[in-house]
């Protein structure tokens, strides 16, 4: 970039490791019933982004280069989702629009948070490419992508969608049942190979994540009716409650087997929390930029169909915010635009507010979050990879 700094290229330094996984993923999904086994490979015979494996991975490189743990001391779990940083929230909330200077700083903070920190010194020298990643990396990796892949499953029969990574979605190529079998029997062999790496915390921080999905998915099927509903208004309340829905859908899994990661790697506390701290700013970053491409980019691109979040009645963040300066968005908010050309009156209020920009300015605050929780990690390729994939999360059109 225009920084003369180096771009570590997050596929260069684990690439090959990516392409093992989906190899690894159609042998740990054998099971003597041929259609079974067509099935439950369906969405992996096309290529996915794997951004959860390549975090998983780039976090085994990161933390394997950073002090060893002499005994790590917690086994913490559980209060993950109060420790989501709303503070952002506020400042979106009451900012004037960031100007164009504004945003290049901001990525240009994004760009420097890790270099800042370790005092402009060269780079720790390498690890040798590929050595730090263990065995067990590469199966939380193959979980986590199980784990994704599951809930996709059983997404698309709940959201009835069409399509999925530009194939027909799987219900509309086997029926409902063969989805829900499919998404059952990864989540049930993602069960054995967590089990297998016999590592407690792993296994029950991975667990969680199960809860934190379903959790995700009841906090999205609020009564939006209800006076009384957390978003019955587009205040911080509402925003609120969208940012925890979000930890819970997405942002769980990516920081949980961050966490994993780093605690595969054997890594001090303080190391192990960065992983999460990282994980989940780059999660929220992720599925906010998801509910803004909902608005803005063609199916064909994005390979699933787009203004499905207003079909499906959700308010995501751009109507939250064109709602703020909209307020006739109210009424079919509450009836979950279910009137006819209710949706198409969202739509053009939401692209006629500030609500699109407004998003993208609050991934980009997520996303600078996470590129200041690296700073415990000495610089390294992984480092700068991983500062890399979270600006590419921000720019990402599918
Ligand atoms: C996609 O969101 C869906 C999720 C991130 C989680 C779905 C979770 C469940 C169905 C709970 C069951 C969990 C398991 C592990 C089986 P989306 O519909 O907003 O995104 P999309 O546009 O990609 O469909
Ligand atoms: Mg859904
Ligand atoms: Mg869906």
């Amino acid at each position: 970039s225009g920084h003369g700094k180096r771009q570590a290229d997050p596929k260069e330094l684990v690439g090959s490791e990516l392409s093992l996984i989906t190899d690894n993923l159609a042998r740990l999904l054998e099971s003597g019933h041929p259609m079974l086994n067509t099935v439950s490979r369906y969405y992996f015979s096309a290529s996915g982004k794997h951004i959860r494996p390549l975090l998983v991975m780039l976090i085994a490189q990161a933390a394997s280069i950073a002090t060893r743990r002499s005994g790590r001391t917690s086994m913490l779990v559980d209060s993950d989702v109060d420790r989501i940083d709303y503070s952002l929230i506020d400042r979106t909330l009451s900012q004037n629009l960031s100007s164009d200077s504004e945003s290049q700083h901001v990525n240009q903070m994004i760009a420097t948070a890790t270099r800042d920190s370790n005092g402009g010194r060269p780079y720790a020298p390498s690890v040798k490419q590929g050595l730090t990643i263990l065995p067990t990396h590469r199966r939380l990796a193959e979980i986590t992508e199980m784990i994704h892949t599951s809930s996709l499953l059983h997404d698309d029969v709940i959201d009835r969608a069409e399509t999925r990574r530009g194939l027909p979605a799987i219900h509309r190529r086997f029926g409902n049942k063969m989805a829900i079998f499919a998404g059952d029997f990864l989540l049930a062999r993602a069960s054995m190979a967590l089990a297998r790496l016999r590592d407690p915390e792993v296994i029950e921080i991975m667990s969680g994540v199960l809860c934190d999905l379903v959790d995700g998915e009841f906090k999205q099927m609020q009564n939006l009716e209800d006076e009384d509903a957390p978003m019955a208004r587009p205040d911080e309340g509402a925003f609120e409650y969208y940012l925890q829905k979000t930890y819970l859908k997405t942002g769980s899994l990516i920081a949980k087997s961050c966490r994993s990661s780093a605690i595969l790697s054997n890594s001090t506390d303080d190391v192990v929390e960065a992983a999460y701290v990282y994980g989940r700013n780059i999660g929220i970053a992720f599925q906010l930029i998801d509910d803004l491409l909902d608005f803005t980019v063609s199916s064909a691109s994005l390979g699933k169909p787009v203004g499905a979040d207003l079909e499906l009645g959700l308010a995501t963040a751009p109507v939250l915010y064109a709602w703020q300066e909209y307020p006739e968005l109210g009424p079919l908010v509450a009836r979950k635009f279910s009137e006819d050309g209710d949706v198409q009156m969202a739509w053009k209020l939401v692209h006629a507010s500030s609500g699109l920009e407004r998003t993208r300015a609050l991934a980009r605050q997520y996303a600078k979050r996470a590129c200041e929780a690296l700073a415990i990690f000495p610089p390294s390729p992984a480092t700068e990879a991983l500062e890399s994939v979270t600006l590419s999360v921000l720019t990402r059109t599918k």
